[in-house]
């Protein structure tokens, strides 16, 4: 299966929104931007990919980007909006295709956990719901933080 090209940004930039707790989180490392300026960010950023793919929207993911090694969905989650970082957390501004920076392998990695929870998920023979509904998604845990245990310490 295949995600559209113009999809997987669109969907990184506006996922689900979920519940945040009010209790702000304690800073990790430099200090959060807020909400609207992160917003901003990931808004300015979203519109040059889109000017720099134009005319291939509609192509898979795979084809128009270059460093897609794991299912493109993993995007649909909206990775920024679930840790609460603007796109350049994860990524080189100049260079999306980049693996330099360790939160975008980490990223990769927690993509590949947090299938297996699911699939663990979709086994389990004594819940209510029906197996496709069990789904977890980064934003369960992270709700808008890089560090979810930060909030409950
Ligand atoms: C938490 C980390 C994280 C955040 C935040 C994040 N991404 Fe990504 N992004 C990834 C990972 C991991 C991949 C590689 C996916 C793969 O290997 O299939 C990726 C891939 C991409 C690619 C494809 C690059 C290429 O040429 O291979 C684009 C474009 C992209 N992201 C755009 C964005 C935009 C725009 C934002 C901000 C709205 C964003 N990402 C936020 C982790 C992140
Ligand atoms: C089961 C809970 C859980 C789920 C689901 C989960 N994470 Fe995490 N994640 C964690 C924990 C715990 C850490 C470690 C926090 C720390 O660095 O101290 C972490 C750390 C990270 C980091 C490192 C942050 C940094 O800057 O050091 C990234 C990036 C990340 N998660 C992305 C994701 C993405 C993307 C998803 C969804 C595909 C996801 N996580 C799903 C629990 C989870």
């Amino acid at each position: 299966m295949h995600t559209r090209a113009a999809a997987l940004i669109l969907c990184a930039l506006f996922a689900a929104p979920f519940a945040v707790s009010q209790q702000p989180a304690p800073p990790k490392q430099p200090a959060p931007q807020q909400p609207a300026d992160r917003q901003a960010t990931n808004d300015r950023i979203e519109a040059s990919i889109l000017e720099k793919i134009k005319g291939h929207e509609k192509e898979p993911a795979e084809q128009v980007f270059k460093n897609i090694k794991i299912n493109p969905h993993i995007m649909n989650f909206g990775y920024s909006h679930a840790l609460g970082v603007t796109c350049t957390h994860c990524h080189v501004e100049t260079d999306f295709s980049s693996d330099d920076k360790r939160p975008k392998r980490a990223a990769r990695e927690m993509a590949v956990m947090h299938h297996s929870i699911n699939d663990q998920l979709r086994k389990m023979e004594n819940l209510e719901q029906k197996g496709d509904k069990r789904n977890i998604n980064c934003g369960v845990c992270h709700r808008g933080a890089i560090d979810p245990n930060a909030k409950s310490n």
